[in-house]
């Protein structure tokens, strides 16, 4: 079959109108991104993934954001202990769906990236197109020892990313073959063959959150990712925060569009969805995970006072971990998730508590008020 040829512009518009783009966030991992003991719970078996992704694929969701996660965080439930590798399991949903894009996210620091750039490439001539890459510089120690790969310091680590990048899009794009000679890599003679699908190379996207992850993202991605939750809470708020993520890249002389994530809970009413919201996170929190997961950002009972520690513990339940809630009617999440587009934000990812049991849901009751909205089209 002809390989058609595939505009940048069409891949970032994720082959569709769309004003306000919608993912869904973390389907690979157990639990998804919920931290509860609830036996609902998200399995990320792949039967699990393909059902989800062929529904989404079906209903006009535009992405798939699936997270790099190699080590669980313990609890009682071992909070994502159970994760399907994302590149592999990228390319098997490309294989089963038609519209949706899905990304593979890859700590740079793990892997060598020309076989990278293959395995991306790969992904990319299944979908025809669809194949979108996440890159991480890396920030979970832990994870690191278990490869046996040292974590750089902070800004080491994206200088590293830096020459991988560089590398990677050489390899993509570049059609002679080529050297690279630079602090962290020495190549020579690479040639890569075949070359992304259709012209051009998959949409890039990072969620840098200090300043030198900001700016890795800004010189070098097509799509930044903040989890700023405060600025959320007013459309004023969000409208500033893009206005300077997308003033700061064009410093940089490029164009970013600016994506956020979060968690939906949707029910017919705000007390079914606020009692469910608290069931889920705060009565059936799996404070064990939870715990590790302040540990890993040096949130102890020995760092913190106990009433600081006890604030922080539950906002890192109800908040932090899936991001920020959307809990309401469907009036409610469409109006949330429509002031997300008015103040700038090109998309969301988002997760829910199980995403093939209320996917339907979301589908049937928000999706039609974004396309009334205007932010949508019809499926
Ligand atoms: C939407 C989103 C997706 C992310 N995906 C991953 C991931 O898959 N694996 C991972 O280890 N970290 C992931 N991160 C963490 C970031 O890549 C980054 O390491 C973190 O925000 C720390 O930022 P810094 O490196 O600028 O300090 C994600 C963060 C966000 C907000």
């Amino acid at each position: 079959m002809a390989v058609r040829a595939v505009s940048m512009r069409e891949r970032l518009g994720m082959y569709n109108a769309n004003a306000l783009k919608i993912g869904m966030f973390g389907v690979n991992c157990s639990s998804g991104r919920s931290a509860t003991t609830v036996s609902e719970r998200w399995s990320a078996s792949w039967a699990e993934c393909v059902r989800l992704a062929c529904m989404a694929d079906e209903a006009g969701i535009d992405f798939i954001l699936p997270i790099g996660r190699w080590k669980g965080y313990g609890g009682n439930t071992d909070f994502h202990g159970a994760t399907l590798e994302t590149k592999t399991w990228a390319a098997g949903l490309l294989a089963a769906t038609k519209r949706i894009t899905v990304f593979g996210t890859v700590h740079a620091p793990l892997f060598n990236p020309i076989i990278a750039a293959k395995e991306c490439v790969t992904c990319d001539q299944i979908g025809e197109g669809r194949f979108g890459l996440n890159i991480v510089a890396g920030w979970n120690e832990g994870e690191f020892e278990m490869f046996g790969v040292r974590q750089r310091d902070h800004e080491a680590r994206y200088a590293f990313a830096q020459e991988w990048v560089d590398i990677l899009k050489r390899a993509w794009l570049e059609e002679g073959e080529f050297d690279f000679d630079g602090e962290f890599f020495k190549l020579f003679g690479v040639r890569a063959k075949p070359k992304p699908y259709g012209g051009t190379r998959p949409i890039i996207m990072n969620a840098g959150s200090s300043g030198t992850g900001q700016a890795f993202a800004l010189r070098n991605c097509d799509a930044f990712f903040t989890a700023t939750n405060a600025s959320r809470k007013s459309i004023e708020g969000t409208a500033k925060k893009v206005a300077e993520v997308k003033a700061l890249a064009r410093t940089f002389d490029r164009d970013i569009e600016v994506y956020t994530v979060g968690h939906v809970i949707c029910r017919p009413t705000q007390q079914e969805a606020d009692e469910y919201y608290r069931h889920v996170f705060i009565d059936n929190a799996d404070w064990g995970a939870v715990e590790r997961m302040m540990a890993l950002r040096n949130l102890t009972r020995d760092s913190l006072a106990a009433e600081e520690y006890e604030a922080k513990r539950h906002y890192f339940a109800a908040n932090a971990i899936g991001g920020y809630p959307f809990v309401g009617t469907p009036d409610k999440v469409a109006d949330e998730l429509a002031n997300l587009s008015r103040a700038g934000v090109r998309g969301i990812a988002f997760s829910l508590v199980n995403f093939v049991e209320e996917l339907p849901h979301v589908c049937d009751e928000v999706l039609p008020r974004l396309v009334r909205l205007g932010l949508r089209e019809a499926p």
